[in-house]
């Protein structure tokens, strides 16, 4: 029987789903670590390989894990007030540009003192379009739906963009790591990778479950069935807007 849309809800898979998810994300963040403290070397903030290193664990931790979490916010806590919502999906958020940062702060470390160049390759430029819408995305959202100015109508005008560039960069995100593996792979590996050795063949499980991390976090995203009920406080707000905005009485058809 499907859930009266002004009580708490909770669809059967949607607990299974949201856990797979977290299991296949933190294997993403723990293969990432292994790589690159196992394979690679470790870690290091020194201008070395070890400081590449810290790139991508960072990217992977901010731009994939936490912010797959941040946009899975909404469906997780789809029986919490909005606003409680609202703040919890910021402060991933933030979390995940502050941890982006340490990681692009690493690499373009690295190539600094290596004299090796800046931003030639396919990988860096969608990795820099991915940082940069991110960072427009996060202040836009800020000003427009945590702060009380915006007007109702900026704000729903907004949130179809919002939505739209929030998904779209998840799935850029995901792609620019692809690519980063690769690069890395084919640096580190080349005169190997093609005998099947534990170090190829670990990253190419990373990034096959990078992709289904992403395959889960948009499915979760995608089904109406997992969507926020109608709250008894936001039903009535939605209705006071309609009745501004189009002058019918709230108790209209
Ligand atoms: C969304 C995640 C990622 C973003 C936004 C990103 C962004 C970037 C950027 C902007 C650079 C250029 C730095 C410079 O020119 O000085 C770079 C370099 C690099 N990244 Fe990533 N990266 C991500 C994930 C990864 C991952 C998962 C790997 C896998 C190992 C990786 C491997 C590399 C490598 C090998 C370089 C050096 C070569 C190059 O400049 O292309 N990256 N990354």
């Amino acid at each position: 029987m499907a859930d009266s849309p002004l009580e708490p809800s909770s669809p059967t898979r949607l607990p299974w789903l949201v856990g797979g998810s977290q299991v296949v994300g933190l294997a993403c963040v723990v293969i990432t670590g292994v790589w690159m403290g196992h394979y690679r070397g470790g870690y290091a903030w020194d201008g070395s390989s070890k400081q590449f290193n810290v790139h991508p664990l960072c990217m992977v931790i901010g731009l994939v894990f936490l912010y797959g979490d941040a946009i899975l916010v909404y469906r997780v806590f789809r029986n919490e007030s909005k606003r409680v919502a609202k703040i919890l999906h910021g402060i991933i958020h933030l979390i995940s540009l502050i941890i982006s940062i340490v990681g692009f702060v690493s690499v373009f470390g690295f190539h600094a003192k290596a004299n090796i160049p800046d931003m030639y390759s396919l990988h860096s430029w969608c990795g820099m379009l991915t940082f940069v819408v991110f960072c427009i995305q996060w202040l836009m959202g800020l000003t427009i739906f945590l702060f009380p100015g915006a007007s109702p109508a900026l704000r729903s005008w907004y949130l179809s963009l919002h939505v739209f560039f929030g998904l779209a960069l998840f799935i850029l995100a995901i792609a620019t790591c692809l690519l980063g593996i690769k690069e890395k792979l084919l640096f580190s590996i080349m005169a190997t990778y093609s005998k099947f050795v534990p170090e190829g063949v670990l990253a190419n499980v990373l990034g096959l479950l990078l992709l289904v991390f992403g395959g889960l976090v948009g499915y979760i995203l995608t089904r109406d069935e997992f969507k926020r009920p109608p709250h008894p406080e936001e039903e009535a707000l939605s209705m006071h807007f309609k009745t501004l905005t189009e002058g019918e009485s709230p108790n209209s058809p």
